[in-house]
């Protein structure tokens, strides 16, 4: 069977460091190991519609700035193909027959959307396309039968969802549609970064992201203003880690190299840890080694962002193409869900003579 991989993401803002090491750098690693036969990454504008249906202006904008973070990744065009949910109008479709196989009070128990609804506030006015999202989703894995959906850990129940629509539908009509697994940071970190104030998730509204497009200027003020420990007042202090986002961070992007490089003193991140934990230790000092060792990993992403800039009209290109091949391989899966459906009358030869009633 084909390896294929299909992720994703809602175009509502600029991709941020959360999204990196949560989800964009495992698809770049994806992208290079060579094993996959197939890689599809979607803008999710249709998806983002469906909590921004009074923004259409927000979506529409962002689609370029989620792109250029793709590409300054190191998501390659020549190797995977980018396109635009909305301009791929069979996902619509098959979400409409999925919506039979799914009920009422499962959509209800799914963590996420519960999440997302408190979040929202929606809880008394729920919008029947933002509460069905978890069904389009399932339609967007499985137009491509992809087998591999490499995600962040909130997105686990959605790829659970899509597995038993799979399910349901090939015990129904016929064995077409191929059950995807996830795939999730290994680093726990890394399933969950918290914001530079040290809350648990980076959201724009809360203004605590460090985004891949952040200047080098941004990026150092960003670091040296997160939150650490808030009674580790003098460096003799004794410092807590629990909870100091400096340290978090440093879990998710310091490598061993990294002392030998930027701070030799220290020969690794449990002797920096256990240093500050006994006292004797400033946070400036650390906040200074967190910049540069982040700053390394996103120095090369931003220079290509800022040459990807440049070439908008090409991005274009990209997308518009990336686009009508997507839309080949849905029309393919969906043309096989109608027969097995038998709902593809005017191909099906009895149909077709007349031999109906
Ligand atoms: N729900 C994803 C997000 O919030 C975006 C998305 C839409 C997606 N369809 C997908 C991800 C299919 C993986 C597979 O970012």
């Amino acid at each position: 069977m084909s390896k294929i991989i299909l992720t994703g993401d809602r175009p509502t803002g600029r991709l941020h460091v959360g999204h990196y090491v949560g989800s964009l750098k495992r698809r770049v690693e994806l992208q290079n190991s060579g094993e996959f036969d197939k890689i599809y990454i979607m803008i999710a504008d249709a998806q983002a519609l469906t909590d921004n249906a009074e923004h259409p202006e927000k979506v529409r904008s962002n689609i370029m700035q989620v792109a250029l973070d793709y590409l300054a990744a190191g998501l390659d065009p020549e190797k995977v193909t980018i396109f635009i949910q909305s301009q791929v109008p069979e996902l619509t479709e098959l979400s409409f027959y999925y919506m039979n196989l799914v009920t009422v009070s499962r959509l209800q128990r799914n963590p996420t959307v519960k999440n997302e609804i408190v979040m929202r506030n929606f809880e008394t006015s729920i919008p029947v396309g933002f509460f069905t999202y978890p069904i389009s989703q399932a339609s967007d894995i499985t137009a491509f039968k992809a087998t591999t959906v490499p995600v962040g850990e909130d997105q686990l129940p959605m790829i659970e969802q899509a597995r038993e629509i799979v399910r349901k539908f090939n015990q129904t009509y016929a064995e077409v549609l191929v059950e995807p697994e996830a795939v999730i940071p290994q680093n726990e970190i890394c399933k969950r970064l918290p914001g530079t104030d040290g809350t648990a998730k980076m959201s724009k509204s809360l203004g605590n992201c460090i985004y891949l497009s952040d200047t080098e200027e941004e990026l150092r003020t960003k670091v040296m203003s997160m939150y650490t420990d808030p009674n580790h007042i003098k460096v003799s202090d004794p410092g807590s880690l629990e909870g100091n986002a400096v340290f978090t961070y440093l879990d998710a992007f310091c490598r061993p190299e990294h002392f030998a490089q930027f701070l030799p003193e220290y020969e690794s991140l449990d002797a920096l840890k256990e240093h500050y934990q006994r006292g004797g230790l400033g946070d400036v000092k650390v906040k200074k080694f967190l910049f540069a060792v982040m700053n390394e990993q996103l120095a090369p992403i931003r220079e290509r962002r800022l040459a990807w800039e440049k070439r908008t009209p090409e991005i274009v290109e990209i997308l518009k193409a990336g686009s009508i091949e997507a839309r080949k391989a849905a029309a393919q899966t969906l043309s096989e869900v109608k027969k097995a459906m038998r709902i593809d009358y005017f191909e099906d030869e009895e149909w077709v003579k007349g031999e109906v009633l």
